[in-house]
């Protein structure tokens, strides 16, 4: 029984249009992962968008829920049902059909195609749905109808978003495995099982309020692993044949046997991990315990669910790393490597069953199939790095240990020559702790959960100090909270539904041109509010009816350049001429900046339409027509964008097949590419891809631009990039062999591309490389820099031995470049925390002080709200900079020119400035130790100067 194809056509025969299943990184800043089907319909639903024909939707939806508002990562493995990854079967009705439909439709699917018997449904409504509770009654005994309140039946996306009162359906898996006094309907045992949540979609909820949709909608969610479990006869998710080759896999690496729950009675218990070798310097050994049958079964549960989530996270292009999602994805995998460990296995495994996954997994999604080896391998890696971690982890744990136990030892000693009746009473109770920071290390950095220390502690009766570990617990929550917010920009409030309904989507005449003649169709402010005319100097977003401007896109950036008055008639034959062509020809009336009406500052596409950014330099109006002209830069970014696809092509060709691409940018002055690889490329590799990439521009190959449909692409062999969505039909660029599924600006020929220069290879995360790369006027520029640089050495070389100048050089040129870079990286590494919605950054820095009044102006562009303060050293002198930046709700009594003036008091100096920005300067002892200690003081002082005038 396919299930899953049931469900969509049972749906598609209600005219419902079958969606595949959106990326698991939604575009929403709001959400961690995609946690339900509706995801992709919340636009639909909230109004933002226009509904689409026809108003119904069904889609089999991949759901990741481990963290954020749905969180189920604690629960897997330990329960029949809980999963981090699994598949959500829904409908949706957008303004369309609503309860009444909603209920028919699926006592339908129910009981006629999935042939439940009546005899084992229940349901429950909220508890003040009585509309529900009619609609119900029509197909079920009253007795079987529940009425439940906000916690169970009322349904949410997020914090924000739509909601509105639900309707489950539950399945009485009878009462022979269940013997639990919570086994009644209603109850938190598992004998009543919910398959199918029915949400009335009536809400959408904003900062804690909610405001009717405009159009009542149903969004369902009927969890697909539990009804496949149902149909088997199996009560638990996991002992189904969608898992059972995950668990032959993991026996055969184990040499365990999983026995489901119908084997209960088979199961055996086996030794756990041994913890002793770090303990060799001691006198404490730990004993060896025993893993329970059930805990046996639960470690296998957990490594196979945690598996797929694992296999599909990085198939989509999600990366290990120390925040955000990928973070997530970390804990995700350390979760199963330690289960692992507890079977026994001391070195990675869990690569072997995401190899499984990928292949029991790929018929359906069929790029699990094609990734499986570079998942795989960015999967080992990140094992080998853990597994070498809970080593050092042990460490940690046994040297704290054992601090503990030497400070017992010596209350005990010194209780003893007092007073000897103490020695028996219990010890102080500040022995009895062990310091919650670092079980906190030992969770954060080392991977090991918090109960895994506990029972390590349990037998030296010691605990975990609980308070401790919340405050580090508390702040890593902020922090990585902080991370994936504002993450994009889709959640973009405006009237972008009424621009779309009157105008729908504008089309895009720049492929082959640089400039159009065009009419204003809608203009918007900055807050994207229509406006009827934007003022001389204002700011604000413009639609054109036809624009040459391209949208920001994944990897290219948008289109900037500028609107003139319109061509007058003799200018109009000039540029039919030209406009036609990837020409900088910028028409003749134009130099004339007299003719200029508004500059174009940047372009990207919102729900479908395509919007400038401006600033007006006259008043602007709509209907106006208006003369496009994108800037010449555009000529570089093409440049660099198809210098990308011959790069993707020389990396496949050189390195293999499994490269895939993990992220892009490309500007006018040089391009980054980010993509899978295990490890660092040597100097003959990047040597062999720099000239494969150069022989393909001097081949001067012309640029191949195909519609097709996306079969037929894959079928050409094009590369595409997982978690873009494709339409049907996609546009296919190719340069000779390279072949990509692309919808941007390219060079007409190769050779245009002039010549590509690798600057710099790096790593990105685990598994993740990226390629720095410069081609056309930027890599001119580089090869000038670099004969410079040449010419200096040679000038040097008249006074000094030729290799010393050269070192020279190279050393100085290296300095400059690491403190660039670190310059540059370093606002992202500052610590921070937030303080009544204000991100702040306190760091002692050791760079000139321009470059940390750089940082600071870099600090207020990146955040929203931000308030920072450098405090930078030379020799004896110490410079404070503050920079403060908060909008209209945060704004606060922290201003710059006091904060600066409170801290350089205390290291000896004075100084202050504007509210935003202000330095000081102050004097600091000859002696090291005394002005590192003093320092500490400043940042100290600084800290609690603005944790008060922040309102903490
Ligand atoms: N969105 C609803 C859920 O996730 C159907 O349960």
């Amino acid at each position: 029984m396919d299930i899953r194809a049931l469900y969509l056509d049972y749906f598609k025969s209600k005219n419902h249009l079958p969606y595949s299943s959106m990326p698991l990184v939604p575009d929403d800043a709001s959400l961690l992962f995609t946690n339900a089907g509706m995801v992709q319909f919340k636009d639909i639903f909230t109004g933002k968008i226009p509904i689409p024909t026809p108003p119904r939707a069904t889609s089999s939806q991949l759901c990741i829920r481990a963290g954020g508002k749905h969180n189920d990562l604690e629960n897997v493995g330990y329960t029949a049902r809980h999963h981090t990854l699994f598949e959500m079967l829904g409908n949706f009705s957008f303004g369309d059909y609503f309860k009444k439909e909603a209920i028919a439709y699926a006592w339908e699917f129910v009981t006629q195609v999935l042939g439940f018997d009546k005899s084992v449904l229940y349901v429950t409504i909220h508890e003040s749905d009585d509309e529900a509770y009619e609609l119900w009654c029509e197909h079920i005994e009253s007795s079987r109808i529940k009425r439940m309140g906000d916690k169970d039946n009322f349904w949410q996306m997020g914090d924000s978003g739509p909601c509105g009162p639900c309707s489950e359906i539950y399945i009485d898996q009878g009462e022979q495995y269940f013997h639990s006094s919570e086994d009644y309907f209603g109850g938190e045992g598992d004998r009543f099982l919910e398959i199918w949540n029915l949400v009335f979609m009536q809400y959408e909820q904003k900062d804690g309020i909610r405001t009717p949709l405009p159009k009542p909608s149903i969004d369902t969610g009927m969890g697909l692993e539990r009804v496949i479990a149902l149909k088997e006869g199996k009560i638990n998710n996991f002992d189904t044949s969608l898992f059972a080759p995950l668990m032959k896999c993991i026996e055969n690496l184990t040499g365990q046997r999983y026995y489901g729950d119908d084997e209960k009675e088979k199961r055996i218990g086996t030794k756990r991990v041994e913890i002793v070798d770090s303990m060799e310097n001691t006198n404490h050994s730990m004993s060896v315990m025993e893993l329970s049958g059930d805990e046996v079964v639960a470690s296998f549960r957990v490594i196979a669910d945690h598996a797929r989530s694992v296999a599909f996270l990085l198939a989509q292009g999600v990366n290990f790393d120390k925040e955000g999602r990928g973070y997530v994805l970390r804990r995700i995998l350390r979760r199963a490597v330690r289960h692992g460990y507890l079977l026994g296995l001391k070195k990675a495994f869990l690569y072997e069953v995401v190899g499984v996954v990928c292949d029991s997994m790929g018929t359906h999604y069929e790029y699990l199939k094609e990734r499986k080896k570079a998942i795989q391998e960015q999967c080992k890696n990140e094992e080998e790095r853990f597994f070498e971690t809970i080593e050092s982890g042990m460490n940690l744990f046994s040297t704290e240990l054992e601090k503990i136990i030497e400070s017992q030892k010596t209350t005990k000693a010194d209780c003893a020559s007092q007073d000897d009746e103490r020695a028996t009473q219990p010890l102080d109770s500040h022995t009895k702790y062990f310091d919650g920071e670092i079980a906190f290390k030992l969770y954060d950095t080392y991977g090991f959960p918090l109960d895994l220390t506990q029972d390590m502690l349990r037998e030296y009766g010691l605990e975990v100090d609980m308070e401790g570990f919340e405050v580090c617990m508390n702040a890593q929550k902020a922090r990585s909270k902080a991370s994936w917010k504002g993450s994009g920009d889709s959640a973009k409030e405006g009237d972008f539904k009424e621009i779309l309904a009157e105008f729908g989507e504008n089309e895009f005449v720049g492929y082959e041109c640089m400039s159009a003649e065009c009419a204003i169709l809608a203009l918007l402010d900055s807050d994207f509010k229509r406006v009827e005319s934007l003022k001389a100097g204002s700011e604000g977003y413009v639609l054109l009816d036809r624009t040459p401007f391209y949208p920001e896109s994944g990897g290219p950036i948008g289109d900037r350049g500028a609107l003139y008055l319109p061509l007058d008639s003799d200018s109009k034959k000039r540029e039919s001429k030209v406009l036609h062509s990837h020409s900088s020809h910028h028409r003749d009336d134009c130099k004339n900046n007299a003719n200029q009406v508004a500059q174009v500052l940047d372009t990207k596409k919102y729900f479908g339409l395509n919007l400038s950014q401006i600033k007006a330099l006259t008043p602007l109006k709509m209907q106006q027509k208006v003369f496009a002209q994108v800037d010449c830069n555009r000529l570089e970014i093409i440049k660099h964008h198809s210098a990308t696809h011959l790069l993707h092509y020389a990396l496949r060709k050189v390195l293999g097949t499994h490269i895939a691409q993990a992220g892009s940018l490309v500007e006018a002055s040089r391009l980054r590419f980010d993509f899978s690889h295990p490890k660092a490329l040597s100097d003959e590799e990047i040597e062999s891809i720099e000239a494969l990439v150069n022989t393909q521009i001097r081949s001067a190959n012309s640029q191949i631009c195909e519609n097709m449909s996306l079969n037929a692409a894959k079928q050409k062999g094009a590369m595409a990039l997982f978690g873009e969505k494709y339409g049907e039909n996609v546009r296919v660029i190719s340069f000779g062999d390279s072949i990509e599924l692309c919808g941007g600006i390219h060079v007409r020929n190769s050779a245009e591309i002039g010549s590509f220069y690798i600057t710099k290879e790096s790593g990105v995360s685990s598994g993740v490389r990226r390629i720095e790369a410069v081609c056309g006027v930027a890599a001119y520029a580089y090869g000038k820099n670099a004969l410079e640089m040449i010419k200096r050495a040679k000038e040097e070389l008249k006074t000094q031995d030729l290799t010393q100048g050269i070192q020279k050089l190279k050393n100085e040129f290296k300095e400059l470049k690491e403190k660039a870079n670190k310059a540059r990286s370093s606002v992202k590494s500052f610590g921070y925390e937030m303080i009544g919605g204000v991100k702040l950054i306190i760091a002692s820095v050791d760079i000139e002080s321009s470059e940390a009044k750089e940082l600071v102006d870099r600090a207020k562009n990146e955040s929203q709200n931000v308030a920072i303060m450098l405090i930078t050293t030379q020799n004896d002198k110490a410079t404070i900079i503050a920079g403060v930046k908060a909008d209209s709700q945060h704004s606060s009594k922290l201003k710059a020119g006091a904060w600066v003036k409170i801290v350089s008091q205390s290291l000896g100096g004075n100084g202050g400035g504007r509210d935003d920005f202000a330095t000081a300067g102050g004097k600091l002892p000859s002696d090291e130790t005394q002005a590192k200690a003093m320092i500490k003081q400043g940042l100290e002082k600084a800290r609690a100067y603005a944790k008060s005038a922040l309102g903490d």
